[in-house]
């Protein structure tokens, strides 16, 4: 497994791979790796030739400093489970290099910036698409994994992508749980037991949401009912409880089961923010 750390390391591999025909898959983290990202990285082996991992915490997409300073980081363990996996590189770039300077442009992803994530988290999808583009325009790769885990990130890729003809074939890959449902994350490290014991609230309320709409309950009725669900998890605080279209990401106020439909969650558990999201109508 090689490492490399800057774009003019890569741009020999890259030709190479151009000679020998081999295609490239790409799959984008900041670390802290789990076996949600692993499973993208097996995606990738199984689809493309040469596979290239980046570890990068993206200053640009936090919009709360004390989370980006406490972002974890294990970079052996993510190396050493990445050897495990047989992946071709890591690409493991230090912030004054993927930033030489700070970026002027700025990308607005329109209707998208203004729901659930977008709304909370002021700045965080330009943030992401700046360093997509970077990843994608230093790596080159053929395809890009991606997991459902984060969907608006997923949506907000598509619309990068379309939008400036990126010629990168996107794959999503389905959400990785621990064995009681919670949805692994890099941040469920920083929670305390309690905290961990009440977070599996988030997959929870998701699934019982799912069961009584598919039962013909009224979206208000189970949105209610989930609010106050929250509110009996003293140590939970919910942000947002929401019925979308899984690409366009408009809000339903009806459940309407000829149409595509998730359930998006995002809920504080103390200090760590959480999402989650199932899909009701695929
Ligand atoms: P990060 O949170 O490290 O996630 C990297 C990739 O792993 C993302 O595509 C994310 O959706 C996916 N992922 C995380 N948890 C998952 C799970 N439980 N199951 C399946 N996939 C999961 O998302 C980011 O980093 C950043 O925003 C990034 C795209 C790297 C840009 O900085």
């Amino acid at each position: 497994m090689h490492i490399v750390y800057a774009g003019a390391d890569w741009q020999k591999y890259w030709l190479n791979s151009l000679k020998s025909d081999k295609t490239i898959g790409l799959v984008p983290t900041m670390g802290a790796l789990h076996e949600g990202h692993l499973d993208l990285v097996r995606k990738a082996k199984s689809e493309t030739d040469i596979v290239v991992v980046s570890i990068f915490v993206n200053p640009t997409q936090f919009n709360n400093q004390e989370d980006y300073d406490n972002y974890p980081t294990t970079i052996n363990e993510d190396l050493d489970k990445l050897r495990k996996e047989n992946v071709d590189f890591v690409f493991l770039p230090k912030t004054e290099t993927i930033y030489p300077e700070k970026p002027e442009l700025s990308i607005n992803f329109g209707e998208l910036e203004t729901v659930l994530e977008g709304a909370y988290r002021p700045g965080h999808f330009n943030g992401v698409g700046i360093v997509v583009s970077k990843l994608f325009n230093i790596i080159k790769p053929n395809q890009a994994f991606f997991g459902q885990k984060d969907l608006q990130q997923t949506a907000i890729i598509k619309r990068l992508v379309n939008d400036l003809s990126i010629n990168i074939k996107l794959e999503i890959v389905p959400t990785r749980r621990e064995v009681d449902g919670l949805a692994m994350s890099s941040r469920n490290v920083r929670l305390n037991l309690e905290e961990r014991n009440q977070a599996l609230i988030l997959f929870n309320s998701l699934t019982k949401a799912k069961k009584e709409l598919l039962e013909g309950m009224p979206w208000f009725e189970v949105q209610n009912q989930i609010k106050r669900d929250f509110e009996e998890m003293p140590l939970a605080r919910l942000e947002y409880f929401e019925l979308i279209h899984p690409e366009r990401f408009a809000t339903y106020k009806d459940f309407d089961a000829s149409q595509k439909s998730s359930i998006c969650v995002a809920a504080y558990l103390g200090k760590i923010r959480l999402i989650d999201n199932l899909p009701i109508i695929p």
